[in-house]
């Protein structure tokens, strides 16, 4: 087993109190591709970024297992932390221009993240790194090793950030919403590169985002999140027999050409899903 989340709790001090963000939440991770779906705030990216431990100073996080490959996270030194993080758990966020150094070209970059875990030379790095990007399909590998974050579009972007994070050969990568900035032809090709590295990998794969079509499309399992918890967790395959009011919600408002309705539904929601 890759993960193991037993009781994850994250929760924010605020003026008027404490406000629970993440409250209770458990699953394992094997080498599997698991969806995580629910709508903005439900607590979805901090339930990652807990794997990696890196959310924000000021949270509180308990737990009564946070578990990467046996490790116990929860009392981990910084530095051992790091030998984790980037290096056997990589992770693409929604936006490249966040993640990538504006004043490091692409290709310079890349082989960076090679030499940082890999400790090669200049020449071999440049050498792995022009062979990344190929294999994240960019056509002329050698021109966009050249060019800077500023000059590369959306899905360019993203494409170099997948093969920086791949540069380490890690064996989880996190992609939190990794398609929602990018327009919907890109989005879908970003998302096959992923699906194909990992699966040519053998890596594992956390694949986070608010579209359930979408996540139930790439992965096995997903988790369904509401208000910090999970609500219902089913295999990709059995979604049409989802249990839960805000999944089947969520599966109610899509468009189907096979059945039209003369009104696509609105998700109701019910504050009892949020209670203990
Ligand atoms: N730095 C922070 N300070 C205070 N509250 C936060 C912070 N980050 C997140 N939260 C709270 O946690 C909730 C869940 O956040 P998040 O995991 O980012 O949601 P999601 O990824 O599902 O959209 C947010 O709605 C917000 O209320
Ligand atoms: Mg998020």
């Amino acid at each position: 087993m890759l993960a193991r989340v037993e009781n994850l709790r994250v929760r924010f001090p605020t003026p008027q109190g404490w406000v629970a963000a993440v409250r209770g939440i458990s699953f394992t991770l094997g080498r599997e591709k698991l969806g995580i779906v629910g709508e903005s705030g439900s607590g979805k990216s901090l339930t990652a970024r807990a794997l990696m431990r890196l959310l924000p100073r000021h949270a509180e996080i308990t737990a009564n297992r946070l578990e990467f490959d046996g490790i116990d996270l929860r009392d981990t030194s910084e530095r051992a932390m790091r030998a984790i993080r980037g290096k056997r758990v990589g992770l693409i966020l929604q936006d490249p221009k966040y993640a990538l150094n504006p004043v490091m070209t692409a290709g310079a970059q890349i082989a960076e993240a090679w030499a940082a875990h890999a400790g090669g030379g200049r020449r071999a790095a440049l050498r792995v790194a022009l062979d990344l990007l190929a294999q994240v399909r960019i056509r002329d590998p050698r021109h966009v090793a050249g060019l800077y974050p500023h000059e590369l579009s959306g899905g360019m972007g993203q494409r170099v950030m997948i093969a920086m994070m791949l540069a380490p050969d890690p064996e989880l990568l996190i992609a939190d919403e990794p398609t929602s900035a990018l327009d919907a032809t890109v989005a879908a090709e970003i998302l096959r590169l992923i699906e194909d590295l990992v699966s040519r990998r053998g890596m594992a794969l956390m694949l986070i985002s608010h579209d359930l079509p979408l996540v139930s499309h790439v992965c096995d399992r997903v988790l369904v999140m509401y208000a910090g918890r999970v609500v219902e967790e089913v295999a990709a395959a059995d979604l049409t027999r989802a249990q839960h009011p805000y999944t089947r919600g969520l599966l109610g408002c899509l468009p189907s050409l096979a059945k039209p309705k003369p009104m696509l539904a609105t998700l109701a929601r019910d504050p009892a899903w949020g209670e203990p």
